[in-house]
């Protein structure tokens, strides 16, 4: 596995080892940020991290990290407010996903502190609340400072902002505080709070919020307090730290000083003894979730005595006595930022939805699929527009509907390819229906679709080359030194001018192996017409198409002057006649043929092509040769004719000229100097022949 290495083809382990490696490195960059003031990378960089750590949590939400980076969202740069370090780090939470994570939960808090399976566990449940979390640090009862997370150990000074919250007191009711406490909860905004704020907003013709939790996190952190202050912003207190002195006993004993102190608890929050307790509690409290005038996003469960607490501590950043139930994929509502094309490996153009990042179902989602263009229309979606995504398990999210509309221009297909600029089109059938997919036309000349291509170029149909299959077509793609098919006939010189060794000293290849794949190559450069032309990978035009064209063509200058001027003409010319009406062919071949020929880069590809190899012309009814079919081998020196004119000559007949033996072999013709393959075909009890006797067999 690199770092290059595209999400969906990650392995579990390796998928888990790099969000390892991502967290560490966005920490890092973080810390360096925020604490030190100097940015350890590009923001383009850090984004790309980011985003990389969200796909791959998308496609593996159990392997999200307790210090997982997506839970630091909106920590990222806010020039304006001055750095607050928190006086004990402020943790994240270890999720659960199912009935069973949450019995393995008591199970190892049992085994950790090696109580006996009869003895009760006390622990509270309570809603998990879909905000910001905030940290609020009393001295003898007074609010000094008010801090969000940032990175958990330094976040950002919004004291002036959290105290226009009616919810946190400036002072502390009561009298049973300790000197020093850092009270710990979540601001967040009710969904009425929410959706009034958006219309007002709307109305006054600025930006609108995408969700809750975006509206709260976007009002608290304001340089201007009025601004916060007109914002409905509310908190509920649920943990603490860095107390100068104990003030309870239990979690609901803590939870309940808070509500005398002035805060607001969660109502929701109960105690149970068991793990049906728990289980309970969480299908109350999700079959309530809809209801709830606020968004939550599962429900968390805390060992209730505070000594046990104590014994068990932290791994990483999150305590080993509290982990969030999460609630099962769902829905979220976004901002659409923009419609991205997207070029699939065989052409067709998918439009993705790039999305303000919104947790759904505990995992940040920033791209949601469009599927086509038809998607697009019957949503009706733009980017600005507020949507709703839907994410299931480990499918890639999609965009359900508009919820607000954001006043955008309508979004229009793309109708050239987005990464190599030949023309896209939508098929019609012979019905005239469209085809859902529009396709890039570009074939071997368009990046995205360079290596498929290139692969299916030297597959067996096409022009089959020796020692030349899909493994090292990527080889060779990766290592920069194969672009275009016509690279394919000058390799070594573009080995040599890429600055490489030459290929016998690359791992995998020896000076015989080299040697043997140049030889292959070299042997291609007279190619059968139906084979190149297949090998083109031109869309409707296969294998049995172009066999079809080459022989009612028989030449291939002559056939390709005919596409060049049914291109030009257009249908119902002459030439366009000429193509479909041989029998077998439909339109969609013909106007695919001059779809490419439209293409100035497949010209220019074409040319490239031809002045490395000859296409030779459909030898007339060659099925009726004694060797149509048969696979030949040439080895040793011939003496009648070079090696290449004979294959040529043997390809012409019907029969498929290969470079090594095998049971498939037909015939192998040796000449003088014939070694191992003749040796081989003798083993394999393979006919062989001399070059004399091979004239006569094919009546040369
Ligand atoms: S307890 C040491 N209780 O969830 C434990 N967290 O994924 C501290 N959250 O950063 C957290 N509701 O912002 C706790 N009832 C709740 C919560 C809650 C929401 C958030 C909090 C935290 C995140 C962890």
């Amino acid at each position: 596995m690199s770092e290059a290495t595209p999400v969906e083809d990650l392995t579990r382990e390796d998928a888990a080892a790099e969000l390892e490696r991502l967290a560490k490195l966005i920490a890092e960059a973080d810390a360096a940020y925020y604490q030190d003031d100097a940015p350890l990378m590009s923001d383009a960089e850090y984004d790309a991290a980011r985003l990389r750590n969200a796909a791959i949590e998308a496609r593996f939400p159990d392997l999200k990290r307790p210090d997982s980076p997506s839970d630091r969202v909106g920590a990222s740069a806010q020039d304006g407010f001055t750095k607050a370090a928190h006086a004990a780090p402020m943790l994240s939470l270890e999720n659960a996903f199912s009935d069973e994570d949450v019995a393995d939960f008591v199970d190892r808090i049992r085994r950790f502190l090696g109580l006996s399976a009869d003895e009760p566990i006390a622990l509270t449940a309570e809603p998990k609340i879909d905000g910001l979390s905030l940290s609020l640090s009393y001295e003898k009862g007074r609010l000094k400072r008010a801090a969000t997370r940032g990175n958990g150990d330094v976040g950002e000074d919004v004291t002036a902002n959290a105290r226009t919250l009616a919810d946190i007191p400036a002072k502390l009711s009561g009298k049973d505080w300790p000197d020093f406490i850092e009270i710990r909860g979540e601001v967040y905004m009710t969904k009425q709070d929410f959706a009034a704020l958006n219309a007002r907003e709307e109305a006054a013709g600025r930006k609108v919020f995408a969700n809750p939790r975006n509206s709260a996190a976007g009002s608290l952190r304001q340089l201007d307090v009025e601004i916060t202050k007109s914002r409905p912003l509310r908190f509920f207190a649920y943990a603490w730290a860095a107390e100068s002195a104990p003030f309870a006993d239990s979690q609901h004993e803590a939870v309940n000083a808070f509500r005398r102190w002035g805060f607001e608890t969660n109502p929701l929050m109960i105690r149970t003894t068991t793990v049906e307790g728990l289980l309970d509690t969480y299908r109350s409290i999700e079959s309530q979730r809809a209801s709830l005038p606020y968004d939550i996003d599962g429900v968390v469960y805390k060992v209730d005595r505070l000594d046990w607490q104590q014994r068990l501590g932290f791994v990483s950043r999150a305590p080993r006595w509290a982990i969030a139930h999460k609630f099962p994929a769902q829905k979220a509502t976004t901002k659409l930022e923009a419609i991205d094309v997207q070029v699939g490996r065989t052409g067709s153009l998918t439009p993705v939805a790039r999305l303000e990042p919104v947790t759904v179902g505990g995992v940040v989602v920033s791209n949601a699929t469009l599927h086509n263009e038809d998607e697009i229309a019957r949503l009706g979606v733009k980017p600005g527009d507020i949507v709703e995504i839907q994410r299931a398990g480990d499918v890639i999210p999609q965009v359900l509907r508009v919820v607000t509309d954001g006043g955008g221009k309508p979004w229009k297909m793309p109708d050239h390819c987005p990464v190599c600029g030949s023309e896209a089109v939508r098929e019609i059938d012979d019905k005239g229906v469209a085809d859902v997919r529009r396709r890039c036309t570009g074939g071997l000349v368009c990046p995205a679709q360079a290596v498929e291509r290139l692969k299916h170029f030297v597959s067996r149909k096409a022009l089959d080359i020796d020692g030349l299959g899909a493994k090292q077509i990527q080889l060779f793609h990766d290592a920069g030194v194969l672009k275009g098919p016509q690279d394919i006939f000058r390799l070594a010189a573009a080995i040599e001018a890429a600055g490489l060794p030459p290929l016998e000293e690359w791992e995998g290849f020896g000076k015989v192996s080299a040697r043997k794949l140049f030889d292959a190559i070299d042997a291609r450069r007279q190619v059968p017409f139906a084979r190149f032309l297949n090998g083109l990978g031109i869309r409707h035009v296969g294998q049995t198409t172009s066999q079809l064209f080459a022989r009612q063509f028989l030449s291939w200058e002559t056939f390709w002057n005919t596409v060049v001027a049914a291109a030009d003409e257009g249908e119902g010319g002459e030439a366009w006649a000429a193509l479909v009406s041989i029998d077998g062919i439909g339109a969609a071949a013909v106007g695919a043929l001059c779809d490419f020929e439209h293409e100035a880069h497949n010209r220019k590809m074409l040319a490239a092509l031809l002045s490395e190899i000859t296409i030779e012309d459909e030898a007339r009814a060659s099925t009726d040769s004694p060797v149509a079919g048969k696979t030949i081998v040439f080895t040793g020196t011939l003496e009648r004719m070079t090696r290449d004119e004979a294959k040529a000559r043997a390809s012409a007949l019907g029969a498929k000229v290969s470079g090594s033996v095998s049971a498939k072999t037909d015939i192998v013709v040796a000449g003088p100097g014939a070694g191992s393959k003749l040796k081989k075909a003798q083993e394999l009890g393979v006919q062989t022949m001399t070059e004399d006797e091979w004239f006569d067999l094919i009546g040369a």
